[in-house]
This record gives structure tokens, sequence and C-alpha cells, in this order.
């Protein structure tokens, strides 16, 4: 399997946040001293414009949590629809007895900028961050922040600085969690009236 997908172009860090400004369900990537991991998230967002800035909600109890917390990099990769199964999977397991990315073969690019592990098979589009060092997140909250130093998209489903979701790219569609393994796909998009 190839650990980049042709399809993928640079996303402007301007454009960046929109990746998860619709609330996707993200796959946290890591990477520390020769081990590396991979689990779900549903909660993440965009907090700044300039410098891109995103929050992501890591449980302290994660393996992904010790690794970002080590290494001080991750990656938010955002699944697609035809990656649903594996999602789930990743985030219903733990990275510290095995090792996810041999477990559902899953081969990785390193991100341009820190090396973090990225996907791009199933995947509609990536950001590589800087964990920004936050006392509150040290002490007590799960919430993590991060500089976003780069990102890519598919250029099917994402162009021009905006998702083009639509019917002739289903299957490429972000997918956003419910709860309890039940997901709900990006639907077309319209457009409000000027105001
Ligand atoms: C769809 C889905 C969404 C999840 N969202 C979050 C989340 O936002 N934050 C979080 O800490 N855990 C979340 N989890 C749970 C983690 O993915 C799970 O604890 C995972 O096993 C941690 O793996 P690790 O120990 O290898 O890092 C989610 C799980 C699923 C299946």
């Amino acid at each position: 399997m190839n650990s980049t997908n042709e399809h993928f172009r640079p996303v402007a860090l301007q454009h960046a946040c929109r990746l998860i400004n619709h609330g996707p369900t993200v796959l946290v990537t890591s990477a520390h001293d020769g081990r590396r991991n991979v689990m779900a998230a549903a909660w993440s967002m965009p907090v700044e414009f300039t410098p891109p800035r995103v929050a992501v909600v890591i449980d302290k109890h994660t393996f992904t949590r010790e690794l970002v917390a080590a290494s001080g990099v991750f990656g938010l990769c955002i699944p697609s629809v035809s990656f649903v199964d594996t999602t789930y999977a990743v985030g219903s397991e733990s990275g510290r007895s095995v090792d996810k990315f041999a477990r559902h073969q899953l081969v990785a690019r390193p991100g341009p900028v820190l090396g973090v592990p990225l996907l791009e098979t199933g995947c509609a589009a990536w950001l590589e961050c800087r964990l920004i060092p936050e006392a509150h997140t040290e002490d007590a909250y799960d919430t993590c922040f991060g500089e976003v130093v780069a990102a890519a998209a598919d250029e099917r489903i994402f162009s021009g600085g905006h998702w083009q979701f639509g019917d002739d790219n289903k299957a490429l569609h972000t997918i956003h969690h419910l709860g309890g393994g039940n997901f709900v796909s990006a639907g077309a998009s319209f457009r409000a009236a000027q105001p």
C-alpha cells in the first residue's frame, strides 16, 4: 500500500482550519522513540486564525497522550467514509500493547515539517501540528492545543480552500461520530444567500 496519495495537494495555512471547521472525526497520529500510534478523536476544533491553532481532546490515559507529550508533535488525519471501520477500530483499542499501524496495515508518510506519521490512504486530509505547552493541559485537562505547521488534502474533495462535498465523491466524504460506533457522513454542501 502506498504511503502517499497522488491526489493530495498542500493546503495553505490560512485555510488549514477549514479542514476541521465542520467537526469531522479525526485520527490523531503520534510517534516517539521508535514507537508510533494512532487513535480516533471526535472532539477537535480550530481555535486561532494566525498562526492556525487547533484544540483536540486526548484523554490523559491514552498511549497517544504519552507519545504526544514526549514528542511535542501530533498529526490530525481526517478519515473518509471508506475508512470508517478502521477509524472505529483504532478508537477501540490501545496502542500500548499493539502496533496499530501493523495490525491494520496502515502505511504513514512522514510530515514535511516535523516528520509526524500522517495517513493519506483512507483519508481526505491531514494537519501536521506542534504541541503548544500549556500548564492546564499538563495538570488537569484532556484538551491539547497545537499549532498547524503544514496541511494537505485530497484535491478531489478539498480545492480552492473549501470542501467540495458532492454526489460524485461520496466515498471521500468526512465522517462524524454520533456515539457508540454510529456515524453520519458530510452531506452535499449549499450556500447561504449574501446578507
Ligand atoms: C469514534 C471515536 C471517537 C473518539 N473520540 C475521542 C476523543 O475525542 N478524545 C479522546 O480522548 N478519545 C476519543 N476516543 C477514544 C480513543 O480513540 C481510545 O481511547 C483509543 O483506544 C486510545 O488509543 P491509544 O491508547 O492507543 O492512544 C474516541 C473513540 C472513537 C471510536
